[in-house]
């Protein structure tokens, strides 16, 4: 009988790490995952799981060098997947050394306690590179050899960590992975990230919790994909046989103008957009209100605009099906869940009323 296999995962408490533990204990791993002090206890993401026996919760810190030699010497694990990040493009422009410590260092201080606590030939890593890599693209559509030009403090960041993976795997021969992934959303999003908060104000319009919902730059175009589809991907690169770098992405791309007229579709508002630039807005066409307008407090210096990914190559090495979610269906998934949030907070406002 194969041994049983031991997963860390740094960052555990967001949206990704949340799922890829479930992911991994329902593969019978047993899970570690690094959480950071907080002056709140709740997890809202992972407060399901806890309790479970084969999940365990440790604290470190990826700006911390000795928190991830104890943690990753204590644990002894196969697989690492180092998901823990300042990930919000926006703020990296507010905290870039911050960003640049967590989202480059960081990946170096774990290669390196792999390396110290004896672990560089048995424990695989993978490393949560991102589309942002290309940045203000060259090429369309985006695939593993398009060349990179990273567009904002977290981009710069990230492509350092792409990099030190990449030399730990040709210097030590470390079973090291970048998985370049797209955009991915789902009802766990954080909610500043554009998605999450455009189907939360269309659920809280819908039931009066509040009044308007500003946006920056609604013709950037993202190539939005279901986060649970793309955990899976993350394992399956860990699984193959070489370490090799892959790009993860549905091959289909939509304008945050489009994911917010089906979003409002979702919850029973139809929108029709009129406007250009700072001028648009989204008018419920029914009522002839302002739901949407753009305020340039959302715009960034420099912006991504133009994310579209190829993934044939995990399809066809990974066999991993790009496509198991619609888009229709993303956008569904997450207006539906903050509807029924929405509908539990209108639910309490007229109770106390
Ligand atoms: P997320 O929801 O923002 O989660 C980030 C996680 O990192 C949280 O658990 C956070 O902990 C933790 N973290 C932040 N700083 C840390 C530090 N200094 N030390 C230890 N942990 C720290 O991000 P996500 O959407 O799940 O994304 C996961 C990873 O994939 C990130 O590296 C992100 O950059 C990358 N990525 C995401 C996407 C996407 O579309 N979602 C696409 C490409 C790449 P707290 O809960 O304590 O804040
Ligand atoms: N957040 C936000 N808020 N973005 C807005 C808004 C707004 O009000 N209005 C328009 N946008 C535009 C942004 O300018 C950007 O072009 C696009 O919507 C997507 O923004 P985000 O949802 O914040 O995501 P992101 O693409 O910048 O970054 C996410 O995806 C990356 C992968 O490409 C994050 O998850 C990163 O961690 C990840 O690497």
């Amino acid at each position: 009988m194969s041994k049983r296999k031991t997963a860390l995962i740094t960052g555990v408490t967001g949206q990704d790490g949340s799922y890829l533990a479930e992911f991994l204990l329902s593969k019978g791993y047993d899970v570690h995952g690094c959480i950071r002090r907080s002056s709140t206890d709740y997890r809202e993401r992972i407060d399901h799981i806890e309790g479970n026996p084969d999940f365990h919760l440790h604290y470190a810190d990826l700006s911390d060098s000795v928190s991830l030699v104890k943690l990753i010497g204590e644990v002894k694990p196969d697989e690492i997947y180092n998901l823990a990040a300042q990930s919000h493009v926006q703020v990296s422009f507010d905290v870039p050394e911050y960003t640049a410590n967590v989202d480059a260092l960081g990946v170096l201080r774990i290669l390196e306690a792999v390396r110290l606590c004896g672990l560089a030939d048995t424990c695989r890593i993978y490393q949560a590179s991102t589309s942002e890599l290309f940045g203000r693209v060259e090429e369309v559509p985006q695939r593993e050899t398009t060349p990179f030009h990273p567009y904002s403090p977290y981009a710069v960041a990230k492509q350092y960590g792409y990099w030190i993976i990449r030399e730990y795997r040709d210097a030590y021969h470390m079973f090291c992975c970048n998985g370049i992934l797209f955009n991915h959303e789902s009802e766990r999003r954080g909610e500043t990230f554009v998605t999450r908060k455009i189907t939360l104000a269309a659920s809280r319009i819908k039931y009066g919790l509040q009044e308007k919902l500003y946006l920056g730059n609604l013709s950037s175009r993202r190539d939005w994909g279901y986060a649970k589809d793309y955990i899976e991907c993350m394992w399956l690169i860990l699984q193959s046989d070489e370490p090799d770098d892959y790009v993860i992405a549905t091959g289909e791309q939509h304008t945050v103008r489009e994911f917010a007229l089906l979003a409002f579709h979702d919850v029973g508002i139809e929108l029709e957009f009129t406007g250009e630039g700072p001028d648009e807005k989204g008018i419920d066409k029914a009522t002839g209100r302002t739901l949407i307008e753009v305020s340039p407090d959302f715009y960034r210096p420099t912006d991504v605009v133009n994310l579209l990914g190829d993934p044939t190559k995990a399809k066809a090495k990974l066999g991993w099906n790009p496509q198991k979610t619609s888009f229709e269906e993303l956008v569904k998934i997450m207006a539906d869940s903050d509807l029924r949030k929405a509908e539990a907070e209108a639910r309490t406002r007229d109770l106390r009323q």
